[in-house]
């Protein structure tokens, strides 16, 4: 398996804080079956691209895991208005190993519309697009029809791995195994961050897809689609994705998945709620 998501570089962003843990989650997957990973570290206002220090931690990862699994360089791109003129004046280079598969994510608020132009002009510059986890953002969930904008433009998708057995909730496990079922997904990965709370887990997902819609899938997914990005090879022949050139919604609902909102702590009697505060009517009435 070839695993194209994986926030594996150590001290770059929110993935693994040192040498040990990136060591540790490598191994991991390498135990699992991955053969190779694909270092994606986060390129945002947040977590901005030092090419510096990634080029330098990439090298010394691959030093290191020499002979344990084989590593590509690639970045999680947000979708910025910075970003994107940035990637369009330096052709390939955030793409998979520079061969013109690029991973993109989008804010977690909203997807505005001007966005398809933005997918528009980066295709234009030569990339191809991969959609990463659609299945956990919000706007998509709303408004999964979107989705099927952004395939019928030609850019493919990514979901991660544990979406389908419900680690990101249960809107995002209901939308990724509709996606799965209709042939929309051409490419499952980690999205990993850290051993405890996002490990490396390939295989589950990989074992998942197999159980329910045959290994053949299961292979395409983790296997001969990853292998066709890192080459920068001719998109292989997929599967008829079902539904989406003839328009037929999807039967996903994001309301009827909506975890319900936390209980209320229950108040003390004893002690005020927030003892700092007015209350309204005080507020009111105040003198
Ligand atoms: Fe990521």
């Amino acid at each position: 398996m070839i695993d194209i998501h994986h926030h594996l570089i150590y001290g770059v962003d929110d993935g693994p804080p040192d040498l040990k843990t990136s060591l540790a989650m490598a191994n991991e997957s390498a135990q699992e079956g991955v053969t190779r990973i694909v270092c994606t570290p986060h390129a945002s206002d947040e977590f901005p691209y030092k090419a510096g220090v990634i080029n330098e931690r990439f090298s010394e990862l691959r030093e290191q895991l020499s002979g344990v699994i084989e590593l590509s360089l690639a970045c999680d791109f947000h979708m910025t208005a910075e970003n994107v003129f940035e990637a369009i004046d330096n052709p390939l280079r955030y793409s998979i190993d520079g061969k013109g598969y690029l991973l993109i994510e989008f804010g977690n608020t909203a997807i505005p519309p001007q966005m398809l132009d933005a997918l528009y002009r980066l295709q234009s510059a030569g990339y191809t697009l991969i959609i990463t986890h659609p299945e956990r953002y919000p706007a998509l969930q709303a408004h999964p029809e979107m989705l099927a904008d952004f395939m019928r433009k030609g850019c493919l998708v990514q979901v991660t791995s544990s979406s389908l057995y419900g680690r990101f909730g249960k809107a995002a496990e209901a939308l990724s195994n509709e996606l799965l079922e209709r042939n929309w997904i051409h490419f499952l990965a980690t999205d990993a961050h850290n051993p405890k709370w996002r490990p490396p887990h390939l295989k589950k997902g990989f074992e998942y897809v197999a159980k329910k819609m045959g290994e053949e899938t299961a292979r395409r997914l983790c296997v001969t689609n990853p292998a066709a990005a890192i080459e920068g090879a001719k998109w292989p022949e997929q599967a008829e994705p079902v539904g989406l050139w003839n328009n037929v919604p999807l039967k996903f609902n994001l309301r009827k998945h909506q975890e319900p909102p936390p209980p209320a702590p229950k108040a003390d009697p004893k002690t005020p709620r927030n003892p700092g505060a007015k209350s309204l009517w005080s507020r009111l009435f105040a003198r």
